[in-house]
């Protein structure tokens, strides 16, 4: 059977607020579901297939959050920030109350792909690194790239505090001081810290893609998106 919630509580779970303020809207007709007016908080509602607008803006019912956001440089993925903005700035206020989190940080100079959520399991089967999620990053590098390079980062180069030396899952040249490298584990700098121990070093570095899942190209800097079933299949979510 599908399952019924009071709009006043469908409204809090989704991040506009406490509850008596989500009774406040409603009642104030600021919130309409399914394309009609509602202004009665206990009013019931199927949450399959649900579309409301709160203050005109539109959104549909959804569970949980998932999304990808096209991270700028100069901003931070913590919520708590201590030199440049927070990514969360960059998204609508009703996901930040509902927790979201960023899957696996990126330096505050790094650009690129970041997955957003507020599934715990999602967040774990994506980050964990018993699950080997591949993440590739387009690296610029101050010096040219030689193949000797190349073949140092896929044969593994030793990192200061790591007990074995590290390999790229895959690293290829796209143009003299530009390559792909593709990594399995998320360890701290580690793009960079591979670049340096092969007597090189990062000028810019952007995650162009999570598993099979890729940075759109119409994703414009600063934006976000919800994942698509298609998106959560190339993660290997669904
Ligand atoms: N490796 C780095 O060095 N920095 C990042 O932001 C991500 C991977």
């Amino acid at each position: 059977m599908a399952k019924k919630l009071t709009l006043e509580r469908i409204i809090h779970q989704q991040g506009f607020g406490a509850r008596k303020l989500c009774r406040i809207m409603i009642r104030n007709h600021e919130v309409t579901v399914n394309g009609l007016a509602c202004d009665e908080p206990y009013a019931e509602f199927d949450l399959d297939k649900l579309h409301y607008t709160v203050q005109g803006e539109a959104w549909d019912y959804r569970e949980k959050s998932y999304l990808m956001l096209h991270k700028p440089s100069n901003y931070e993925c913590s919520h708590k920030t201590q030199h440049h903005p927070t990514i969360y700035s960059l998204l609508p206020h009703p996901l930040v109350v509902r927790d979201v989190q960023c899957i696996g940080r990126l330096d505050e100079d790094t650009t690129g792909l970041i997955l957003i959520s507020d599934d715990g399991q999602f967040i774990h089967r994506m980050s964990s690194p018993k699950h080997k999620v591949a993440k590739t990053y387009e690296v610029r590098c101050k010096h040219p790239v030689d193949d000797s390079q190349i073949a140092q980062i896929l044969k593994g180069v030793q990192l200061i505090d790591e007990d074995a030396p590290i390999a790229a899952l895959a690293c290829t040249r796209i143009s003299e001081h530009v390559i792909h490298m593709t990594l399995t584990e998320g360890k701290y700098h580690q793009v960079k810290r591979m670049v340096a121990a092969i007597s090189n070093r990062v000028e810019a570095l952007k995650r162009i893609q999570i598993g099979d899942l890729q940075l759109p190209h119409d994703l414009a800097v600063g934006h976000w998106r919800w994942l698509s079933d298609s998106d959560m299949a190339k993660l290997g979510a669904i």
